[in-house]
């Protein structure tokens, strides 16, 4: 990923105009302080996508989608980190620093990116020329269309067919023809052609690039059935989803993606009239793959083998995709017979066989609840402690909301635990000795500093140092006093662009979540109440410092100085010795 400096993106962001940026594209509506239309990333009625002039972002209400201008021009415009950078820099008449430029633009990937697409064209020119070939995919039942739409070409039989068409005797473009994984090496280090007598389907980054292929025997008794180019410096199979480009190029807007196994199976889908196949390379769906999926549409299916392969396969996609489930988005399951694939079911069941198939697939809520309770007895209260155990830390990944909430409830009913403890990762350790009952951690109050600070990050500068509070031991403590200090230093900081900052840690969607409110009142109103909140969280670290004291006191192991440090403080609350 880009390795642009902060401060340049805070720069750029601050230059640029939220407002006029999305207005271009999709026509706001003054709303109040904000903007607001239908929202462009899910289809509804009213208008629940606002813009905020103040703070810099947008925020759907319905669907969750929310972000800076940086990941407007990305969802919307569908473009790469780096790309979006690059267009709003050219908006704002301002140069991406040169030192990033230089690393960004990589100075040898023009040649890779050449030979790539070299390549993909001499394969398309075999197949042309090789009755063999066109006879498979004949056979196979894949129409002129398709092949032209992916691109589908054929390897021919041979040791350096591509190399003497592509690379000649020039040792340099042997170089990037190994680089990018088009040529394998002998042990004596000659090199030669890595797909040979193979059908090939190319790889396409998301700007319609070639940058790997896949490559399938024509023989079955040939092996591998399928070989795929390795990883090299322009493909990670990990993140490259097959098809996306075509979706992509196929649909105004992703309602949907289908997930699908493999090559011919995206392949099939289009030519029957379902464009939003795509693939992962024959590897289990990463982390990568799920932000990448829901990038480009809010709902996604999973077609797998109904063989426990495929439940495997399964299982690692739910896993993959919990901690992308903001609300707004809907994973499904679906499982296809015995010895069928999509392919297979599409050409026997048509596309309305398949959509039926679709429409009745597993909901994650559904095949999450199915999976984690295989071998359970829920009628014992055994079987439900061990359920709540090993759904709990999962459960804990899925950013708050609306869907975490309900999946929380549904454990507590099957579990018979409450919802509290259904969404308490540990146990929890404020039980004081002696059986006193404690006060329950004052969390809203932290919650309400922070929701505070994300109105307006720079109202930070205004709270006087030292900050007794960063002692106390609640959640968000840390979470506030890090953003005091980014509103301390950088007072204009918009929180679209503090959100930005925090767009990979695991506190993102409840910052979010806080930061879409509108609070009552204005800026003079806010900073009193930040002044009054932060002074009784002061407050607070007092009454932590008594509470400790007291226990000690209790299990006789207070020494005369915590004795009168004692009394001293509860002379300061007026408060009496317990
Ligand atoms: P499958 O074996 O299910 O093949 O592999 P398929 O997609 O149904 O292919 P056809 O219909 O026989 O042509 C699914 C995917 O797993 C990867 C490929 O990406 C393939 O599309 N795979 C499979 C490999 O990478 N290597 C292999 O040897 C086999
Ligand atoms: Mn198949």
């Amino acid at each position: 990923m880009a390795r642009i400096p902060d401060a340049f993106i805070d720069d750029l962001l601050a230059r640029t105009d939220i407002v006029e940026l999305i207005n271009a594209r999709v026509p706001l509506k003054r709303q109040g302080k904000e903007y607001a239309s239908r929202c462009p990333f899910h289809d509804e009625r009213s208008a629940s996508f606002t813009v905020s002039p103040t703070k810099q972002f947008y925020h759907c209400f319905g669907c969750g989608a929310h972000g800076t201008a940086i990941s407007f021009l990305m969802n919307y415009d569908r473009l790469e980190f780096l790309d979006a950078v690059d267009e709003l820099a050219k908006r704002a008449g301002i140069e991406i620093p040169r030192e990033t430029q230089q690393r960004e633009a990589r100075p040898d990937s023009a040649p890779m990116f050449e030979a790539l697409d070299a390549a993909m064209r001499f394969f398309q020119r075999q197949l042309a020329a090789s009755d063999k070939a066109r006879d498979y995919l004949q056979r196979r039942g894949v129409d002129d269309a398709v092949r032209a739409q992916f691109a589908i070409g054929y390897a021919p039989d041979g040791f350096s067919s591509l190399k003497d068409a592509l690379g000649k005797d020039d040792a340099r473009r042997v170089a990037v023809l190994e680089k990018v994984g088009l040529l394998s090496k002998n042990d004596r280090g000659h090199s030669y052609d890595k797909f040979r007598d193979r059908v090939i389907f190319p790889i396409h980054d998301r700007r319609g690039r070639p940058i790997a292929f896949g490559g399938r025997v024509l023989d079955p008794e040939d092996s591998p059935k399928y070989l795929n180019s390795p990883e090299t410096p322009l493909f990670h199979k990990g993140r490259e989803l097959y098809g996306l480009w075509q979706v992509r190029q196929a649909n105004q807007k992703i309602e949907r993606l289908i997930v699908v196994e493999g090559y011919m199976d995206v392949v099939a889908l289009f030519q029957f009239g379902v464009p939003q196949a795509v693939a992962t390379l024959g590897t289990a769906t990463t982390p990568d793959h799920a932000e990448l999926l829901f990038r480009n549409a809010p709902d996604v299916y999973f077609c797998f083998d109904g063989d426990a392969a495929g439940r495997r396969a399964a299982t690692r996609a739910m896993e993959s995709v919990l901690p992308r489930m903001r609300d707004g988005r809907q994973a499904f399951f679906l499982f296809l017979p015995d010895g069928e694939d999509p392919d297979t079911i599409v050409r026997s069941e048509g596309a309305t066989g398949l959509e039926a198939r679709l429409a009745a697939a597993t909901p994650l809520s559904t095949f999450f609840f199915d999976t984690l309770g295989e071998g359970i007895s829920l009628s014992t209260l055994d079987g439900k402690a061990r359920l709540a155990e090993r759904a709990k830390p999962m459960l804990a990944q899925i950013p708050d909301g609306a869907f975490a909430d309900l999946m929380r409830q549904h454990l507590a009913e099957l579990t018979g635990l409450g919802q509290a403890a259904a969404a308490r990762v540990q146990p929890p350790v404020r039980t004081a000795r002696g059986g006193r009952a404690v006060p329950a951690p004052k969390r809203s109050l932290v919650r309400h500093a922070i929701a505070l600070l994300l109105q307006k990050p720079g109202m930070a500068a205004a709270l006087p140092p030292p900050y007794p509070f960063v002692a106390l031991r609640q959640p968000g403590i840390e979470l506030l006093t890090e953003l005091i200090a980014l509103g301390s230093v950088r007072p204009d900081i918009s929180t679209g662009m503090l959100l930005a900052h925090f767009e990979a840690r695991e506190e993102a969607p409840a910052l979010q979540k806080l930061a879409s409110q509108t609070l009552p009142g204005d800026e003079a109103i806010w900073q009193a109440e930040l002044h009054d909140v932060i002074t009784q969280l002061n407050r607070q670290v007092v009454q932590q410092r008594i509470d400790a004291l007291l226990d000690l006191q209790r299990a006789g192991a207070l020494d005369p100085a915590g004795k009168q440090e004692l009394r001293d403080l509860l002379a300061r609350v007026g408060g009496a010795p317990g």
